[in-house]
């Protein structure tokens, strides 16, 4: 029903947002928003911490890819929630309390997921599909002229988790792929589904089911396995019998074979969200801003690895066929504490970092090479390491004092990483297989040069 006629000159009016009927809905008042908010941010917070729980453990590298970049995109939810939030008049602002013990046992029945089809039972088909249905209602239901800014917040939050949901459930159609894993996938379903009723849904006004389930959670926090793992295409993974550090500063190696040493260096870098996982799940209480950091660098560092894996697929190799060393996630995961691990992560940036021997310069040899994949992944790898040695400056040396004390520390954690690392090296036979690599990409680039000439 239209109240009246405006005459708006035939150009949309109120901003092109909604129109004028729309923009009288009641909505909700800023304490039921706020509320609302706080379960939104609760969730998000909430996947964050289960993804960076499993990212080392689940063994699919295309799993932790996902990991990485959703648990990155779930950091920012919670960062921008957060931030609306502060903008709704409701000191104290409580946003890192549990908003509903209901919605907190849910969660900890998800997080405690076992292998791979369960953890994305949890967090994709059961907690993004409830997240994208309160989302929607949320917007259904809002008045988008007098929250606009929360509009705008959950309109690209949909966005986000839709695409995030359809990863998760191509995954699943991948991964479940007999009627015992369907079995299997539903039966953790069900049961997430029972304490989701339970907590009356996300906007926690749905009819309240009681749960007569037995939960896997004994209330206390979850315990994450840091162990890292990797599925069976992955072969030999402590052999380090390859010297990639060393081989794209020798002038003597060829071209291609100082392109390719940087490359292999970026897909090596699968560790690093692996031994990342672990600073971002167990260590408590920081800002969270600090988490949304970390979350940035462990999305960066997946993309590092990522690049290498592109960089090989350009030379015609898939990424699992040679070694990728696991040596230095499993020393970090399970021999040191997650602090030691941030500041071994943090030197190794801040040694990157000088002109002549750092990132600038393996950029510089990457050009040289003439090798445009292995130039532009650098260019980009650069420009990371050195947002990350900013990240570890500004978290780490407040901790410690100064820049100095900060080093010295960083460098004893260094020096009992060394020390432990020989260990995994003893785990290979260490059968040489860097040069098979790079005769086998000297092969596809006559290959590819006779099918395009
Ligand atoms: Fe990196
Ligand atoms: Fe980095």
């Amino acid at each position: 029903m239209k109240r009246t006629i405006i005459d708006n000159k035939g150009i949309p009016p109120l901003a092109g947002i909604c129109s004028y009927e729309d923009a009288c809905k009641p909505g909700f008042t800023v304490d039921r928003s706020v509320e609302l908010l706080k379960r939104f941010n609760y969730i998000s917070k909430g996947l964050n911490q289960m993804l960076a729980a499993h990212l080392a453990r689940v063994p699919e590298w295309e799993v932790k890819c996902a990991f990485g970049y959703h648990l990155w995109l779930d950091a920012e939810h919670s960062a921008a929630i957060r931030k609306r939030v502060s903008e709704m008049r409701e000191p104290p602002l409580g946003l890192d309390q549990v908003p509903d013990e209901k919605l907190r046992v849910w969660l900890d029945e998800a997080i405690r997921g076992d292998d791979t089809i369960e953890l994305l039972v949890g967090f994709y088909r059961v907690i993004r599909t409830e997240a994208i249905k309160a989302l929607n209602r949320y917007l259904d239901e809002m008045n988008r002229i007098t929250e606009h800014p929360t509009y705008r917040l959950l309109r690209g939050m949909l966005q986000d988790q839709e695409e995030m949901l359809a990863w998760g459930e191509q995954a699943l159609a991948a991964l479940v792929d007999s009627p015992e894993k369907e079995r299997h996938a539903e039966q953790w379903e069900q049961h997430l589904q029972s304490f989701l009723r339970e907590a009356g849904g996300i906007f926690g006004d749905d009819m309240l089911v009681a749960c007569e389930l037995t939960p896997r959670s004994d209330g206390q926090k979850y315990e994450m396995d840091p162990v890292p793992r990797r599925d069976e295409r992955f072969i030999d993974p402590y052999n380090t019998s390859a010297q990639i550090d060393t081989y794209f500063w020798d002038e003597s190696c060829s071209q291609e074979e100082r392109a390719y040493s940087l490359v292999y260096k970026r897909l090596r870098e699968m560790d690093v969200p692996e031994w990342m996982g672990p600073i971002l799940y167990k260590i408590e209480g920081k800002p969270w801003e600090y988490y949304t950091d970390l979350s940035r660098q462990l999305w960066d560092e997946t993309r590092h690895a990522m690049l290498g894996e592109i960089g090989l697929y350009y030379g015609g190799v898939p990424f699992y066929k040679y070694p990728i060393p696991m040596g230095a996630s499993m020393i970090l995961n399970t021999d040191l504490s997650p602090t030691e691990a941030h500041l071994i992560l943090w030197r190794i940036e801040q040694s990157l970092m000088p002109k002549q021997t750092g990132k600038q310069k393996e950029w510089e040899i990457a050009k040289d090479t003439g090798n445009p994949i292995a130039m532009l992944i650098q260019d980009y790898d650069w420009a990371d390491e050195v947002l990350h040695a900013q990240i570890g400056r500004k978290w780490l040396v407040k901790d410690y004092g100064s820049l100095t004390a900060t080093t010295e520390i960083a460098d004893q954690a260094m020096k009992v990483w060394s020390e432990a690392d020989t260990k995994t090296a003893a785990w290979s036979e260490q059968t040489e297989w860097w040069p098979q690599l790079i005769e086998e990409l000297r092969e596809n680039v006559k290959k590819l040069a006779a099918t395009s000439g």
